[in-house]
């Protein structure tokens, strides 16, 4: 199971939350990565807190999306972080891909396709012709002709964007069995993301709220 790798969302201002949350999904069976999101990072103390980590697969989701310059210069100045892996909406375009792909050094890009939260009839309401299958296949072959190094994108669409993209394939919009939904559209279980072919998952809720280490042996057990 240890080839199952979840990057657990840390959606929180609370240090000690993190800490709490490091803390109890230490675990042998799967392997695990922590993401720090807007929210993090943007707290009083997150950003300090991240540079002090050590020995932990660092995901840091910024989801960039603005000009090439911008993007470059902001992956610049993260450099001093020990980030693993860092978003990039693929919506910012070949060129912004591309800039950030020439100054990441050893940091995994992450493309992110259409957000989860996301249906057709939203994509409608802001100018989108074209159906989101259909987007989320475009947008995978943009992230393939940047080289990006790993794609995002709901369970959902995993079948299509395999057939595109071919480095790893993560996704959120994960629930386990029972959980609610809340503000997710297109959401799976960790056993069915998996059989669809996802190469990891991003779990926030499902893990981070109630109690941390039922949640991880909760999703080990539906793992098997
Ligand atoms: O709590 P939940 O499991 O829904 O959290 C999902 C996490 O994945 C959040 O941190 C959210 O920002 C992130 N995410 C997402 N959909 C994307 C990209 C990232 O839900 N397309």
């Amino acid at each position: 199971m240890k080839k199952n790798k979840i990057f657990i969302a840390c959606d929180t201002s609370s240090i000690s939350k993190v800490n709490e949350i490091i803390k109890k999904t230490q675990n042998s069976k799967i392997k695990i990565g922590y993401k720090f999101g807007l929210e993090f990072l943007n707290s009083k103390n997150g950003r300090n807190f991240i540079s002090k980590l050590k020995n932990k697969i660092i995901f840091i989701d910024l989801k960039l999306n603005d000009i090439p310059n911008t993007m470059s210069s902001t992956l610049k100045s993260l450099k001093d972080l020990r980030i693993n892996y860092l978003t990039v909406h693929i919506s910012s375009g070949l060129k912004a891909l591309k800039e950030v792909k020439k100054v990441c050094g050893k940091i995994k890009i992450v493309g992110v396709t259409t957000l989860t939260s996301l249906d057709n009839e939203d994509l409608k309401s802001i100018g989108h012709q074209r159906s989101l299958k259909d987007i989320v296949k475009l947008q995978a072959k943009l992230a393939s002709k940047a080289k990006l190094d790993a794609i995002v994108c709901s369970p959902h669409e995993v079948k299509e964007v395999k057939k595109i993209f071919k480095k790893e394939i993560i996704t959120p919009g994960i629930r386990l069995l029972g959980d609610l939904i809340g503000d997710q559209k297109r959401i799976m279980t960790p056993k069915e993301a998996f059989q669809n072919g996802a190469t990891s998952l991003v779990i926030g809720r499902s893990l981070t709220k109630g109690n941390v280490k039922k949640n991880i042996q909760k999703l080990i057990r539906e793992l098997k």
